[in-house]
């Protein structure tokens, strides 16, 4: 299988060939089986093949599968208003990627400078960050090894450590050309960071006294992984600008930017656009997707079973000197070691089971929304020794 296709090498070696999924289980091309503690990156929340989704999907693609954004699409109308009425945002614009649902917010980003006559608007970004890999997002990002070889860099962002206020107020004091920040919620691929509980209230009165856009990339947070269907419904704060992907299609690829206010006004005929975004089969999996979260209260199910995870790991692990934390919200969860432990997934893989790591020491989890409890004591009996033995 590995010698037989013309990709190009950007994933490096990949030991596994999966083939098959059904809820919180993949099973490989030799039939082998494991409990899937990554979801696709946070991609499948409602599990492999959630028979909801299969059904809409199949049920769209005997219907119509494609026609240009230069006709009105009733499933892209319905998502979006869905979306409208679950986030508290006024207008989505769809593409196909996390990366370009930032693409779309930093261009309101502009928009919103270039209203308030600044020439180059600059938009906050944090260190540790990851926002994507067009050139745009990757400048974004906060990681060298992620934009390094893709010089030059495009302008306009200015960066300040992640969860550092005073930080901000300084960039505030000596930038006047800010036009917005962009920050996650919680860092996913920076490691499981989670900020100061008044962090995003704090970046809010900023925006607000700045008159610059709060735009929250919930592509990792979102979709009901952290507790609520956005994580900024927790923080009791609405954002300008939210950016989604990921876990909107359970699997099948979009990108949704939600604006509020005057951010949903600055986009006009013209000047954006996508040949895919918004498709309608796209769209009746997030519809499907949606639906399913929203009726199995699914945010309730990965707050208990995310605080569930923490309590047996905190417990499992306690007294072993290689860990430093084991910290998380919801199903977004992260067990950081004293050293890089890339090899632990292959480890884990060996005994059935799909984990990451992140930030080279960062063991991340995001397991399905779905998962039963005895998958996720499942879980936790698998990896805990591996944890010892490192
Ligand atoms: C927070 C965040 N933003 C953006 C992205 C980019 O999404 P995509 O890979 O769909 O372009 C990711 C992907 O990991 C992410 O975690």
């Amino acid at each position: 299988m590995a010698d037989g296709s013309a990709l190009m090498n950007t994933y490096g070696e990949r030991r596994l060939t999966l083939v098959r999924g059904e809820g919180a289980w993949v099973w490989d091309a030799d039939g082998k089986r494991y409990l899937d503690a990554l979801s696709g990156i946070a991609v499948c929340g409602l599990g492999h093949a959630h028979p909801d989704v299969t059904r809409a999907i199949a049920e769209q693609a005997a219907t119509l599968v494609h026609c240009s954004n230069l006709y009105n699409i009733p499933v892209q109308q319905a998502l979006s208003l869905a979306l409208r009425d679950a986030s508290g945002m006024d207008k989505v614009f769809f593409g196909n990627s996390g990366a370009e649902a930032n693409e779309a917010a930093i261009k309101i980003a502009r928009l919103h400078g270039h209203a308030r006559n600044i020439d180059v608007p600059t938009i906050i970004v944090m260190e540790g960050a990851f926002h994507g890999r067009t050139l745009a997002t990757l400048t974004a990002t906060g990681n060298r090894k992620v934009q390094a070889g893709f010089e030059p860099l495009v302008r306009g962002f200015v960066r300040a450590p992640y969860d550092d206020i005073d930080a901000v107020e300084t960039i505030a004091r000596n930038n006047p050309d800010i036009a917005a920040i962009l920050v996650e919620p919680i860092q996913g691929e920076g490691g499981i960071r989670i900020p100061a509980p008044d962090y995003l209230a704090r970046l809010r009165a900023l925006c607000d006294h700045h008159d610059w856009l709060l735009m929250l990339d919930e592509i990792q947070t979102g979709n009901g992984r952290t507790g609520s269907l956005f994580h900024y419904q927790q923080r009791g704060l609405m954002p300008d600008v939210a950016t989604l992907a990921k876990g909107l299609g359970n699997g099948i690829p979009i990108g949704a930017c939600l604006a509020r206010g005057k951010a949903a006004e600055l986009m006009r005929p013209g000047n954006h656009g996508s040949t895919f975004g918004g498709n309608p089969v796209a769209c009746a999996a997030g519809l499907a997707t949606l639906k399913v979260i929203a009726e199995q209260n699914l945010y309730a199910r990965a707050a208990a079973l995310g605080a569930r995870l923490r309590a047996d790991f905190q417990a499992a692990l306690a007294g072993c000197d290689s860990v430093r934390a084991v910290r998380g919200e919801g199903l977004m969860l992260g067990i950081e070691l004293g050293r890089p432990c890339a090899e632990l997934v292959d480890r884990a893989a060996d005994q059935g089971l799909l984990i990451n790591v992140t930030a080279d020491s960062v063991i991340r989890l995001l397991p399905p929304l779905i998962m039963s409890d005895a998958e996720a004591d499942q879980l936790v009996a698998t990896l805990t020794p591996l944890i010892r033995a490192f």
